[in-house]
């Protein structure tokens, strides 16, 4: 895949050279407290300087809708169930997930809970409805028809108008009223509203949630499309684009240099004023801190590797996030969720590679351990309250186009028609209550808006971080676990469980890992690891960073305070793998669950090998 490289000095973007000798305006801003401990160094370790470094605008795009016949669509049913056998039906009829018309008057949420300020008033509460404005229902969103290209830069390499920019444009939102729906408030509440049950699905009989499933790519592309465009019409700027946090990249691996000074020309940070973040998480002049993409917020002790470690470690979870996880697309979306479905019950109920992976990671990472629900980022209902969070969204928003863009077999969006239809209700940059379709979600070109990428797709940092095979000789080929119990009821996780499972395929064919029907406590942090084939002799416990580890299950806790149940799934791709485990000829595949955190009344429903699709 081809872009078109533009030279650095070229006029459509200016970059900074990476020791930022144009001397950003944070910097100058961090030179007036130079004597504080939030100091900010920019970060210098390892980075090659590079003057010359080019960033890459994207090429014209191609429109890539899936394949899907438009009439079907309109009748909810698709290309793929019509021609194919009858049976597959009921599923193709079930209804998609939509936030409902009445969304003023039907939308639930007290004030029960949540973050206090010290006059006693909440700061940040589980009451997230929208304002309650006059108006019909609302209206099926157009598309803009401006030909204007928003391009998302990379946060650590912004150039100081484009800090400047930003940091006016979320001044301008926080000084909106609160009546008005696309305050820094509301939109921080629309994130809540999505994960905790404001809306009723069509049925009535359950709440939406938007993690978990399917729906996490596109409700979030949503979400930051219309947050991108009000804050550009507050400063009227139709070119406006989002920063990314570029953590795939060594360099970008830092929160970004312009949220953490606390003020900025004498006035406040619009970027760090009345955020909870981790504090010793954020660079200082000292060293340099660098997020950790399998960060659990326990065991402390046993966390923070080495620096150069930590960064190969973290493009190894890239790697796996976004190819040996996701490697198909219910792998890397996560599972169907349709109405009515049930969080217990739910055949493939499952968490997509990069939600479960780096993306709650990072979330986990930035929150701050001093609030008593790692506010703001570790928590669900008040993690729209940081800035950096859009920032996060916005890479995250971006793997799901690299994924597409890696141009290999089997990453293509989701086609059945109970994801194309689903829909979401938001005000868009004018008021204007507009629902939307993940069906309009699919491709960057409609929507206005791009990345710029200092790389061509297949020389990304992370392309190429397959972990390294393992050495036969290190292994204990008479470890054949035999002895090991099948799986053959559900699994309490409060110490680690060994089990094997037999493959029903020949080699060669990516079978899926799948964990199905976990259940566990959603208001609190959980964490698990999760090892395949591990042989190792004399009891050598492999790393994160072995071929062996599969990767994790992680959730960020939904509620602020009480017990909620709620139940998940987790798949994990096996082609390379085995290979990488000299394994690919077994019969069974051994499978190890490390309890983390917050398992102790986890369970596991089952474990089974599903093999692709043709
Ligand atoms: Cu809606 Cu990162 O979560």
């Amino acid at each position: 895949m081809s872009s078109s490289v533009l030279p650095l000095n070229s006029t459509y973007i200016n970059v900074p050279n990476f020791t930022h000798t144009t001397q950003p305006i944070s910097q100058r801003a961090f030179k007036t407290r130079t004597n504080q401990t939030k100091g900010f160094r920019v970060v210098a370790c390892n980075a090659t300087p590079n003057d010359n470094k080019r960033l890459i605008l994207p090429e014209p795009q191609k429109l890539v809708l899936p394949n899907v016949d438009r009439r079907n669509l309109l009748m909810g049913l698709s290309g793929l169930y019509t021609a194919a056998n009858l049976s597959s039906l009921p599923e193709a009829v079930a209804d998609p997930i939509r936030t409902p018309d009445d969304f003023r008057s039907e939308c639930k949420g007290e004030v029960t809970s949540g973050l206090k300020n010290k006059d006693g008033k909440y700061a940040r509460s589980r009451a997230c409805c929208p304002p309650n404005l006059e108006g019909g229902i609302p209206a099926d969103y157009k598309l803009p028809t401006e030909s204007t290209v928003r391009l998302r830069w990379p946060a650590h390499k912004g150039t100081p108008e484009q800090v400047q920019k930003y940091r006016l444009a979320i001044q301008a939102m926080r000084s909106l009223p609160d009546d008005d729906p696309r305050s820094f408030i509301n939109q921080a509440k629309i994130h809540c509203a999505y994960c905790h049950g404001a809306y009723h699905q069509p049925d009535k009989t359950k709440d939406i949630q938007i993690h978990n499933s399917w729906l996490f790519y596109p409700f979030h592309r949503w979400y930051l499309y219309f947050y991108e465009r009000i804050l550009g019409c507050l400063i009227m700027d139709p070119t406006f684009a989002l920063p990314y946090w570029n953590w795939d990249d060594p360099d970008g691996m830092q929160i970004p240099e312009m949220f953490i000074p606390e003020t900025i020309y004498c006035n406040p940070n619009p970027l760090q004023v009345e955020v909870h973040r981790e504090a010793s998480h954020l660079p200082s002049e000292k060293e340099p801190k660098i997020v950790d993409l399998t960060w659990s917020p326990v065991n402390r002790a046993e966390q923070g590797l080495p620096y150069e470690k930590q960064k190969a470690c973290n493009l190894e979870t890239v790697y796996r996030d976004m190819v040996r996880n996701g490697h198909d697309t219910p792998s890397f979306f996560g599972g169907k969720y349709v109405v009515g479905s049930d969080e217990i019950s739910i055949r493939d109920k499952s968490v997509g590679s990069v939600e479960s992976g780096s993306h709650t990671a990072v979330h986990l990472w930035v929150g701050d351990s001093k609030q008593p629900n790692n506010e703001d980022m570790g928590r669900f209902y008040s993690a729209g309250y940081d800035p950096l969070f859009y920032c996060h969204h916005a890479n995250v928003d971006r793997m799901w186009k690299l994924w597409k863009d890696l141009d290999l077999p089997k990453h293509v969006d989701p086609t059945d028609p109970d994801w194309l239809n689903a829909s979401y209700v938001f005000y868009d940059e004018k008021k204007n209550p507009v629902r939307v379709y993940n069906r309009d979600s699919v491709s960057l070109k409609p929507l206005g808006y791009n990345y710029i990428e200092e790389y061509p797709i297949q020389d990304l940092p992370w392309r190429y971080s397959r972990p390294t095979q393992r050495d036969k000789s290190e292994q204990d080929d008479s470890k054949k676990d035999n002895a090991l119990p099948m799986m053959n009821s559900p699994m309490i996780l409060n110490r680690t469980l060994k089990v094997r499972v037999r493959r029903n395929a020949t080699k060669n064919l990516n079978e899926t890992l799948l964990i199905s029907g976990i259940k566990f406590d959603s208001s609190k942090f959980v964490k698990f690891d999760v090892f395949v084939n591990d042989k190792l002799k004399n009891g050598v416990e492999p790393t994160t960073s072995d071929p062996e580890y599969a990767g994790g299950f992680a959730q960020i806790p939904h509620g602020d305070a009480n017990k909620m149940s709620m139940s998940s799934g987790a798949r994990f791709g096996l082609k390379e793998l085995l290979e990488d485990t000299n394994t690919e000829n077994e019969e069974y595949v051994t499978v190890k669950l490390v309890p983390k955190a917050g398992c102790e009344d986890l369970t596991i429903g089952n474990i089974s090998i599903i093999n692709p699709e043709p």
